[in-house]
């Protein structure tokens, strides 16, 4: 989704290891409106694309404000995006996109986030004052130093309750998300932005509730990606036939060989590799597919899954 020229006007130092960037249209035109919890996909040299929440105010038309954690992935975007830009510097974007929304009316939304999984709880807490809801929010970081946003988050804590931060590595406790689950008010949400071993904790405490009130997103993969190899892939459309081999992922066999094939976050949780598969059963490492759609075999993701057959044919 080609979306805005974007023109880097500051960077900011956040925290350990988080350096905040907010950019400007390059064409002055208002930039394209979003909701609370969208991200914007960057694209970033060598045909990286890189997806980052946005952290400012829904409603603002003049500016993106995206944050990167050196340390979360490290697989070359946040390497880039720490080293690299500098105020007056270009990067095309794509347009916002939604995939972990705000549901707007809930009586109280309850926030769970772990390191740079702060980013879209920023600007929903920001979102829910502007509409005089209640929010509470579960920080979880190794150290204070490690905790972006906080200042911003005290302001907007209009109860003064309603953000606990959890310095793991300073003997505070983890925040008890069974206890977080099971003690939220009827009719509460509940969201969890972090790593996959909280995400996994948070999904398993809200499988008894309604899904509708039940949100989470990843940034880093929960499975590994396939890379035993050992297969063919067969693509339709140009009838050639690729070997696996071990060691190497479908996406980069694929690469090799010279597939053009649009990708971004290459841990299974973005979709932006998903290809289409006429025959064979996927070996599905991804958390983007639901489980209705790994099982029909229709969709791959090929940055992190393989084949569980000895040939996949993708319609590509
Ligand atoms: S590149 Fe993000 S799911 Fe494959």
């Amino acid at each position: 989704m080609t979306g805005p020229q974007l023109l880097l006007r500051q960077l900011r130092r956040e925290a350990e290891g988080i350096v905040s960037y907010e950019f400007v249209s390059a064409s002055g035109a208002p930039l394209p409106a979003f909701t609370a919890g969208a991200h914007i996909d960057l694209h970033l040299p060598d045909a990286l694309l890189r997806s980052y929440s946005l952290v400012n105010e829904p409603g603002e038309r003049h500016r993106y404000v995206v944050a990167v954690d050196r340390a979360a992935g490290g697989r070359g975007g946040s390497a880039w995006m720490h080293s690299t830009p500098r105020p007056g510097d270009r990067l095309a974007s794509s347009l916002p996109v939604n995939d972990f929304p705000l549901y707007e009316d809930a009586p109280l939304s309850i926030f769970i986030a772990g390191g740079i999984g702060i980013t879209p709880f920023v600007s929903m807490a920001a979102r829910l004052n502007t509409l005089g809801r209640a929010w509470r929010l579960h920080y979880s970081v190794r150290s204070r130093h490690r905790a972006a946003y906080v200042r911003e988050l005290n302001a907007l804590d209009r109860s003064g309750n309603a953000v606990n931060l959890h310095c793991t590595g300073e003997d505070m406790e983890r925040p008890d998300i069974a206890a977080i689950v099971r003690e939220a008010p009827a009719g509460s949400h509940l969201y969890c932005c972090g790593p996959s071993g909280m995400l996994d904790a948070f999904a398993s405490a809200c499988s008894g509730l309604p899904p509708q009130r039940v949100h989470l997103e990843r940034f880093s993969a929960s499975q590994e990606a396939a890379t035993t190899g050992g297969y063919e892939v067969q693509l339709a459309r140009s009838g050639k036939t690729l070997s696996v081999e071990a060691g190497k992922s479908l996406l980069d066999t694929l690469l090799d060989a010279g597939v053009p094939v649009q990708y971004s976050c290459s841990q299974g949780i973005c979709g932006t590799c998903c290809m289409p598969v006429l025959e064979g059963t996927p070996d599905h490492r991804d958390d983007y597919l639901s489980n209705e759609e790994k099982a029909a075999n229709q969709s791959i993701m090929v940055c992190c899954s393989g084949s569980l057959t000895q040939r996949l044919v993708l319609d590509v």
